[in-house]
């Protein structure tokens, strides 16, 4: 994400600063008088594109956010109105903005904080842009929408704040792997975590954006003994992540006296010599909670990708067979630079159904989160199959040389190709009451069913056949 992808975003950026700015003046016409446009009932900044840009960019595109510019002004947004209507309608994953690949014509469609622009949106700006990119009336522009500062959270306020040591990269580095010395938490009772966020903080002077060391980070909790507990994995911070809410029936365990390690972190040079530390911050759930449910996992995938030099359409098949009933919580696409486009089908009593499919840009790694009547129940027995599809071909910008070979491997010009995904095992009593409650809340008439629940279409469990023996008839 940190990667300038194309000649001309860099001389978009040069003249932005100092000697440029002339000609970038001279380039953008003034826009037309204040309230013509909108007299006319064309599309306006103030009326139709400041209300999407509040939903959907700026909260990466803000100060002291991720993106490389800020879009809260219409000073801001005037200048990249072209780059903004070319990211926002093109079609491919790569540099899509928002980016947000969910396919909308195939699989599910409802998730939670989607943030993807309607087709109608798209038109909007397009429309807007090709008139001028138009202020319109100041007293059509909807009041500011605010975000949590710097040094505050998205997740709200948090209980503990961990600071992990700090690292430096010198200007020019190559990238580093390694662990950071633990730090102990300083709880000494054991707690459930019900959200957590990492922020990188450094001395590092760059633009917004540019700064950042931390590639990614993986990590873990020791006990007191500094043996790892706990049978789940922790979520992986990527630069730019905004944090994770934990399903409320699972909460994640932590041991009082227990230390957080950095087992795994990736740093690179950012081109400024730079040093540079992680917190970490975590909200608890109330002493005495309980997890109601079981945490499971529908991880799964394949170090079988061969991928052939300068061949786009390359795909990859990988399955698993789901164990226990579970409810799929997350759609987590997770692949390389030379991914495109990731799929999830449900193969299930013989016939089998796209649950998603996604767009993929490697600068993104990317979890959707199903909104709740929409997350697939999916009977003890069903198979999943995943594809991976792969471009390795020029035409990605993300591959570093295409005339390359590549497999498997932990380096971002190797392959993978895996499904990330936290979901929740669920017993046969729990997984029949949550399809009778969907059934219920989405009205569906006997034999009705929807995408990702093959047994809705159940309007009873037959009690002399349970419900994970259906498939096998
Ligand atoms: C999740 C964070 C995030 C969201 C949401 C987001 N952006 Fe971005 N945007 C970025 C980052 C990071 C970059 C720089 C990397 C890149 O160019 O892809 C970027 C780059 C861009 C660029 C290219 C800038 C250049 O240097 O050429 C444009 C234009 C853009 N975004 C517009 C938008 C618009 C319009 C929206 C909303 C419809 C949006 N973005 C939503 C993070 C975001």
């Amino acid at each position: 994400m940190l990667m300038d992808r194309s000649g001309t975003h860099w001389i978009r950026r040069m003249k932005a600063s100092g000697a440029g700015i002339a000609i970038l003046a001279a380039a953008i016409a003034l826009p037309p008088a204040t309230a013509d446009a909108a007299e006319r009932g064309e599309v306006t900044y103030t009326k139709d594109i400041a209300p999407i840009l509040q939903r959907s960019c700026q909260n990466c595109h803000r100060p002291s956010s991720m993106a490389p510019m800020s879009l809260m002004t219409y000073e801001e947004v005037r200048p990249w109105a072209r780059s903004i209507r070319q990211r926002t309608s093109q079609t491919g994953a790569v540099g899509k903005m928002p980016p947000w690949f969910i396919d909308k014509t195939v699989g599910i469609q409802d998730f939670k904080d989607d943030v993807s622009l309607s087709a109608a949106e798209i038109e909007t700006i397009g429309r807007w842009v090709d008139n001028g990119a138009p202020r319109g009336n100041p007293a059509d522009l909807p009041a500011p929408r605010t975000f949590a500062g710097a040094d505050e959270w998205d997740i709200g306020e948090p209980d503990l704040i961990v600071t992990t040591p700090a690292v430096t990269m010198a200007a020019e580095a190559p990238d580093w792997w390694g662990a950071l010395e633990p730090v102990a938490l300083g709880i000494d009772e054991d707690r459930y975590v019900a959200a957590m966020q990492v922020k990188e903080f450094s001395d590092a002077t760059g633009g917004v954006g540019g700064k950042f060391i931390f590639h990614h980070a993986l990590m873990t909790m020791l006990d007191e003994d500094g043996n790892t507990f706990g049978d789940y994995g922790w979520p992986n911070t990527t630069t730019g992540r905004f944090g994770w809410t934990f399903d409320p029936e699972v909460g994640r365990y932590v041991k009082g006296g227990s230390s957080l390690l950095y087992h795994s972190v990736h740093l690179h040079a950012n081109g400024e010599d730079t040093t540079a530390y992680l917190k970490v911050a975590f909200k608890f759930h109330p002493a005495g909670y309980q997890p109601t449910k079981q945490l499971g996992s529908l991880g799964f995938g394949t170090p079988d990708v061969d991928l052939r030099p300068m061949e786009a359409d390359q795909a990859f098949e990988f399955f698993m067979t789901v164990e226990e009933h579970t409810r799929m919580t997350t759609f987590g696409p997770h692949m390389h630079a030379p991914g495109v486009r990731f799929c999830i089908e449900a193969i299930y009593g013989g016939r089998s159904e796209t649950l998603s499919c996604a767009g993929y840009d490697h600068n993104w790694i990317r979890a959707y989160l199903y909104a709740e009547d929409a997350a697939p129940l999916l009977p003890k027995g069903t198979i999943l199959r995943g594809t991976g599809y792969f471009d390795n071909t020029p035409a990605n910008p993300n591959i570093v040389d295409p005339r390359n070979w590549t497999g498997f491997g932990h380096r971002s010009i190797d392959n993978m190709l895996l499904h990330i995904g936290p979901a929740i095992t669920l017993t046969e009593e729990e997984f029949q009451a949550e399809v009778a409650a969907r059934r219920e809340r989405l009205g569906l008439a006997p034999g009705e069913t929807v995408v990702g629940c093959p047994l809705c279409s159940l309007s009873e469990f037959p009690a002399d056949r349970p419900a994970q023996d259906q498939n096998q008839q």
